[in-house]
């Protein structure tokens, strides 16, 4: 398959560049990159701007504000669609090589599909771009990053696979508007979180569909992704030469014992979490992980379902999605010590999955209560994805800590200095081919469910002031500095 074969070909001349110096005493190659990210609905604002359309996250806040936890929205945000001038002055203080953004699918395509395209969107992005080149950062753009236009989600959204078409049409459209200047593309951010918005509501769109919605959700998506991949092999890649991926997101789960049970455990929920969407893309056989086909089978006949609650790709499909990155984007904030045992409704993902997890009492906390400070974790999760997926090129796409907001951000800086040593030792030690490090977020911004109540950023923002005016934390001086001498 041609995919697998390029990607082979990618996996190796990124390696060779990156591992032409060695990083020893905290040095990162001379080559690794550093940058930090944001999304567009938790930065931009501008909701209804300039010839936007609505997107399920404007929808979802606006009718049911009660399901976030400040009742707020992303409607002004950071307002970085007047203040993207000041974010590429922050990102330059921040001394970051590559700044990773998404862009707004409805402000492109208001409708969602080709009947319009709005030019002010363009323009908007394409102004972000060439200030951010002016710089010499280099622009790495996720083109879905939750906020899928109302109009197609009125048409099913991710449950309908015809979704995968619309996908490819406006990927293939920010290919050709900004595929002269973006070299770095993310198809999807975090698709398992995309998925819970089929089967709660703790996302948008908010319809819930137990233990069908997010593997129906899923299956779409990965065509999506790899339709898009192949349009950028087949039309944009032998001039753009660029480098496409979707960013998969993971916990590290650590086996609360040595007990083969625990292991079993922790194997199993690895699979469920990132070999659902890893293992179609990066494994050399590609299809969902066999472990857990076998398991959502045989819960469905349990449940007396004719048919498996996870669907079936074609062998025409397993091989059209394999092999569709030419990198491993990886976002991972925590651990979770794993056993096995009963958790979540019949039927559910989490039910089909079998682990309890829990947290140790002495890992620090954060200010989001599913983020635990647990570095070794890290390199833990390098290992597995070198193992797993014959030790592909990582670029980890997020890695951040969230408090309050504080100025003097010392924990945020412990956070990013143990797991960038634990990254260091993944390289150095273990062989694993990291190629850059990204920070979430370069300002604090609009939390999803958790609205404003918790803050990532190393830059804080005034959301009570109209301008929503930048300060630096304590945070960036220390990281500029990494990030600057390329090393810790
Ligand atoms: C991952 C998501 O990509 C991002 O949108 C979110 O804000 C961070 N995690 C922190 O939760």
């Amino acid at each position: 398959c041609t995919g697998t074969f390029v990607a082979a070909l990618y996996f190796a001349t990124l390696w060779n560049v990156v591992s032409s110096y060695s990083s020893g005493n905290g040095s990162f190659p001379y080559n690794f990159l550093f940058g930090a990210a944001t999304a567009s609905y938790q930065v931009e604002g501008g909701w209804n701007l300039s010839g936007k359309g609505e997107n399920i996250w404007d929808v979802f806040t606006h009718t049911h504000p009660e399901w976030i936890a400040d009742h707020s929205s992303g409607d002004i945000a950071c307002d970085s669609y007047h203040n993207y001038k000041k974010d590429v002055k922050l990102l330059k203080k921040l001394q970051v090589q590559v700044y990773r953004f998404s862009i707004s699918w409805a402000r492109i395509l208001p409708n969602g599909d080709l009947s319009l395209i709005n030019h002010s969107g363009i323009t908007y992005y394409k102004n972000l771009i060439a200030a951010l080149r002016e710089v010499h950062i280099e622009p790495m753009v996720t083109m879905y990053h939750w906020d899928l236009p109302q109009a197609l989600e009125d048409k099913g959204g991710w449950l309908n696979t015809q979704m995968a078409d619309y996908f490819k049409n406006y990927a293939s459209l920010l290919f050709t508007l900004f595929g002269d200047q973006v070299k770095w593309w993310i198809t999807f951010n975090e698709p398992t979180e995309v998925c819970t918005g089929y089967v709660s509501r703790d996302a948008a769109p908010g319809v819930v569909l137990p233990g069908v919605g997010d593997y129906k959700a899923a299956h779409t998506i990965l065509q999506a992704h790899a339709k898009a991949y192949h349009v950028y092999d087949q039309k944009f890649r032998s001039k753009q030469k660029g480098r496409v991926s979707i960013t998969l997101s993971s916990r590290w789960l650590e086996p609360i014992s040595e007990s083969s049970e625990d292991i079993e455990a922790s194997e199993r929920g690895m699979q469920f979490e990132l070999g659902w969407f890893a293992h179609p893309i990066y494994s050399k056989s590609g299809d969902y992980p066999p472990l857990m086909r076998k398991i959502v089978d045989e819960h469905s006949r349990a449940e007396g379902l004719k048919y498996s609650r996870l669907p079936s790709f074609s062998g025409y499909w397993i091989k059209y999605i394999r092999g569709t990155a030419d990198f491993f984007a990886l976002n991972h904030y925590t651990t979770r010590l794993v056993t096995s045992g009963e958790e979540g409704e019949i039927p559910s993902k989490e039910h089909d999955t079998g682990v309890i997890s829990k947290v140790d009492p002495s890992w620090p906390s954060s200010a989001s209560k599913w983020l635990k400070v647990v570095p070794w974790g890290f390199r833990k999760l390098l290992k597995w994805v070198k193992s797993e997926y014959r030790n592909p090129p990582v670029f980890v796409t997020e890695n951040g800590f969230s408090d309050h907001g504080e100025l003097e951000d010392n924990d945020r800086i412990y956070y990013h200095k143990n797991y960038l040593a634990e990254l260091l030792k993944a390289i150095n030690e273990d062989g694993c081919k990291v190629i850059g490090y990204t920070v979430w977020s370069i300002m604090d911004n609009f939390e999803w469910e958790r609205g404003y109540t918790e803050k990532f950023g190393v830059f804080h923002v005034n959301f009570s002031d109209p301008a929503r005016s930048r300060q630096q934390k304590k945070s960036v001086e220390v990281l500029s500095k990494i990030f600057h001498l390329k090393k810790l």
